[in-house]
């Protein structure tokens, strides 16, 4: 049996006898000695195999990369001069006494220490890239942020409840992952894209606080943050404020910062959705940037430049300007590179002053677009956005989603570009906030209808819900979302848990009684049964855990992920299967050419 773990050996044993079992990660040859940097997953010691013990030096002599070893041997310090201060073991090492390779292996596609590994080669010998530190340091991260959140949850009486995988499509929004029934010809289940309706089900029959961490499913267009499984902390309880629900889960993110990595998270600031676009363009601002919007639309309206007066004066247009304190030493191609950079979101154009000399009036300033304004329209701009002497102002102006989009990513590229880091623009430290007040329904243009911001079940403020008939587009809703450096990170609601309020959302929504009954019947007949008010929220573990591991995508905290093409490099899923399947499924494929080859 193994003693301790390799990566835990430290001053503490000194002089004592330890029996190690783990891996080769590199074998240095020093002509007499040999060096063995053993790792398991607590981390790497320094084993010493010296030569006058020649049957164990034998054994070393053979040892390579990866070799899976078992060692006993005697803690010693290391020479002065020879420790390694990045290591719990570095003070130390061990004399190997004795040596056997339990099993060798032949030699790896990749050196585990290179840092600049492809991701298609880490992601095929995900096996091999799981053995590296940085991985194993994220996964073991990951389980004790989840054993963190249970612990809390189960302090919170939250009782752990499992929901189908097999089942209909839930209303999250996304395309569905869809699994064809062999028992019945033509039908399908959906896998789920959150638990939403089982757990609203759960309140219904009393179990008053439900968790679950537990896997989503939805098809959709994959970024850095987002996985087509991933996994919720998925909760809900009945009889709390949506104030309550949103005390009690900040309670639980900062518990798990201070559990799992000894962070004390700070101020949380809970700011509406308005304010959040207008100051910032975003529902999920990342408040470590410190640079804001300056609204301009109220006072373009009369200039002579179109590109300003048209949205200015077109309802859901939009004008703002951005500065940048220090802006002005940006160069021109900086500057043409951002211009390129907002044409991505849409904008046509990235109109800009710099500010050299206030004091000089017009004359001190430098812009393509100052000569198109009138002095009060100079004059509002200046005091509007606090311009100082040195200062670059960016401009954005049209539809107002264009412009939230583009100047919005504008702001983040340059608060987290090397200028921004170096000018005070970019604040190290977690910033996380809730986003509270979000409309009920947006405009989805392309099938010109309401559309639900969150999902059809969650429920308006008080006092809002006559506004559903009458004003859908300024009706509120009882959801939040938690935001951390940017990432969404969180989101909930209080659910509706009358039928009358329910039917009135359905209406607002355009969905048919018979639409209802086929897609939710389930769900709107339990609300009949005195079902209790509730309401909760889901957090995306696999982004909580890449925010704090500083990881460089969501990948680098799953063991077996995806790629951004939905694929499993390591097992070639998914993958074609045989024609006495597909007929058992009762399937037919529309081109059995691609399947041939
Ligand atoms: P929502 O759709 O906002 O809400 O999802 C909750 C959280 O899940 C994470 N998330 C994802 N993570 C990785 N990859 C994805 N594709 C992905 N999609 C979402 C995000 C998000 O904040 N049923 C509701 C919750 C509720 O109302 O209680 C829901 O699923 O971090
Ligand atoms: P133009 O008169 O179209 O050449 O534009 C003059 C300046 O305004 C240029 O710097 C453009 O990049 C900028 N610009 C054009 N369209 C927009 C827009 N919609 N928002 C902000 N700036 C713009």
């Amino acid at each position: 049996m193994r003693t301790c773990y390799a990566g835990q050996v430290s001053e503490k044993l000194l002089d004592q006898t330890v029996t190690l079992m783990g891996w080769a990660h590199r074998r240095r040859d020093h002509g007499g000695v040999i060096f063995i940097d053993l790792r398991d997953r607590e981390g790497l010691v320094q084993i010493v195999c010296d030569p006058d013990r020649p049957e164990m030096f034998k054994v070393a002599e053979g040892v390579r990369n990866e070799f899976c070893l078992k060692l006993v041997g005697k803690v010693r310090a290391r020479p002065a001069g020879t420790e390694n201060g990045n290591l719990v073991s570095g003070k130390v090492e061990v004399l190997c006494h004795e040596l056997e390779v339990l099993n060798p292996s032949v030699t790896p596609p990749f050196p585990l220490d290179d840092e600049n590994i492809s991701e298609t080669t880490r992601l095929t010998h995900r096996v091999l890239d799981l053995r590296r530190p940085y991985m194993q340091n994220n996964l073991m991260l990951r389980y004790r942020v989840a054993m963190e959140a249970r612990k809390f949850l189960d302090e919170h009486g939250f009782v752990d409840i499992e929901t189908p995988m097999l089942t209909k499509s839930t209303p999250e929004g996304a395309r569905d992952y869809l699994v064809p029934s062999r028992v019945h010809d033509g039908m399908f289940f959906a896998l789920p894209q959150s638990p939403q309706l089982f757990k609203q089900l759960l309140m219904v029959a009393g179990f008053d606080r439900y968790y679950q961490i537990t896997k989503c499913f939805r098809d959709e267009d994959l970024r850095a943050d987002r996985q087509p499984e991933f996994t919720q902390i998925d909760i809900e309880t009945s009889f709390l404020t949506e104030e309550e629900i949103r005390a009690m889960f900040e309670g639980m993110i900062r518990h798990v910062f201070r559990k799992a990595l000894n962070v004390e998270l700070g101020d949380y600031p809970v700011m509406k959705y308005a304010e959040a676009m207008h100051r910032f363009g975003s529902d999920k601002p990342d408040l470590r940037v410190k640079l804001e919007f300056t609204e301009l639309t109220d006072v373009m309206g009369d200039v002579d430049f179109k590109v300003f007066s048209g949205p200015a004066t077109t309802p859901g247009g939009r004008v703002v300007a951005l500065r940048v304190p220090g802006g002005a030493q940006l160069s021109r191609g900086e500057i043409d590179s951002y211009t390129e950079f907002v044409k991505i979101y849409g904008a046509k154009g990235l109109a800009w002053i710099k500010v050299n000399e206030l004091a000089k009036g017009r004359e001190g300033l430098q812009s393509p677009i100052v000569k198109n304004l009138h002095d009060k329209a100079v004059a509002d701009i200046l005091a509007r956005t606090g311009a100082q002497d040195g200062d670059l102002i960016f401009f954005g102006a049209d539809k107002a989603k264009v412009v939230n989009d583009a100047i919005g990513a504008l702001r983040l590229k340059v608060g987290h570009s090397e200028f921004g880091k170096t000018s005070g623009l970019f604040e190290d430290r977690w910033a996380p906030l809730w986003v509270v007040d979000f409309p009920m329904f947006e405009q989805d243009e392309e099938n010109n209808r309401w559309a639900a911001v969150h999902h059809p079940f969650t429920a308006p403020k008080d006092g809002h819900e006559d506004l559903m008939a009458t004003d859908p587009g300024a009706c509120i809703a009882k959801a939040y979302d938690m935001v951390l450096n940017g990432w969404e990170l969180g989101g909930g609601s209080v659910r509706i848990h009358r039928a009358d309020v329910q039917a009135k959302v359905f209406e607002a929504l355009n969905i048919s009684p018979e639409e209802q009954r086929v897609k939710f019947g389930f769900l709107l007949d339990a609300l009949q049964y005195g079902a209790p008010p509730h309401g909760g929220l889901a957090f995306g573990l696999d982004r909580l855990v890449t925010l704090m591991t500083k990881a460089e995508s969501i990948r680098d905290v799953i063991a077996f992920p995806k790629t951004q093409r939905a694929q499993c490099l390591l097992t070639g899923a998914p993958s074609f299967v045989d024609e006495k399947q597909l007929r058992e499924l009762h399937i037919r494929l529309r081109n059995p050419v691609a399947a041939a080859e």
